[in-house]
């Protein structure tokens, strides 16, 4: 493969998107849509899992910047949010005060030094990406993380009847070709095996139709939280 499925995914159905629809639509689109209702449940999803003002954060797949722009009104951070495709990351930055920094990253690392961030997230992101490719990330995120430092990511399960929808849709996209990105679930024994291997411990799962102490509505999408052991 000359460059990754994601590179390419991304690039073909954002450009369609801008082509489509104004560019605000196109930017909410992009990344799920329901920008500002979605950014506000995973903002308060991380609140949940401890994020505090003054954390070095490092947003997986910030596409737009539906959470970034939801976070920055609560919380003063060390935000850097990185991703593959280039109108994407602009907008983000144009919705987001300016020490939010934003980097395009086209490597299945993250750009940070060891040991020097608090917290890493990803939604909707693994859900797009080979597993193998998945764990390659949790590997550097490990890298990065401070000792007690948390990684929380979304993903998609079997166990949700909800998110078979997901699955069926795919199916059809790809009877007619028109499958515009993968769409991955993981399992949760695949997450406890990922963590064990590297030496994380799960912390919690939080069911997709769970609705989360400071959240009004359920995410959809399960997420799992997961913490680097203060002592190694
Ligand atoms: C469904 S969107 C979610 C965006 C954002 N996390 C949110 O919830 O609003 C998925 C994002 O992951 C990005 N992406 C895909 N593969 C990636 C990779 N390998 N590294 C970083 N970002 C990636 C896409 O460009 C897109 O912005």
């Amino acid at each position: 493969m000359a460059e990754f499925h994601f590179v390419e995914d991304y690039e073909r159905h954002v450009k369609a998107l801008i082509k489509a629809f104004p560019i605000d639509e196109a930017m909410s689109l992009a990344v799920g849509g329901d920008y500002d209702r979605i950014g506000g449940i995973l903002a308060n999803i991380l609140a949940y899992s401890g994020i505090q003002n003054g954390m070095s954060v490092v947003d997986l797949g910030c596409g737009s910047g539906r959470v970034a722009k939801s976070l920055s009104k609560n919380f003063d951070l060390n935000y850097l949010g990185i991703d593959v495709i280039k109108d994407l990351v602009d907008y983000a930055a144009s919705v987001c005060p300016s020490n939010y920094k934003f980097k395009i990253n086209r490597k299945l690392s993250i750009p940070a030094r060891a040991e020097s961030v608090d917290l890493v997230f990803a939604f909707s992101v693994f859900t797009h990406l080979l597993h193998e490719e998945t764990y390659l990330y949790l590997e550097d995120i490990w890298r990065t993380l401070k000792p007690g430092g948390t990684v929380v990511f979304s993903f998609l399960e079997y166990r949700m009847k909800s998110h078979w929808g997901v699955f069926s849709n795919t199916v059809e996209q790809q009877r007619a070709s028109t499958k515009t990105h993968l769409n991955m679930f993981i399992e949760r024994n695949q997450i406890e095996a990922w963590a064990d291997h590297l030496g994380f411990k799960i912390q919690e799962f939080v069911s997709g139709d769970i609705i989360t102490p400071n959240n009004k509505e359920a995410l959809g999408q399960s997420t799992v939280i997961i913490k680097k052991p203060l002592e190694i």
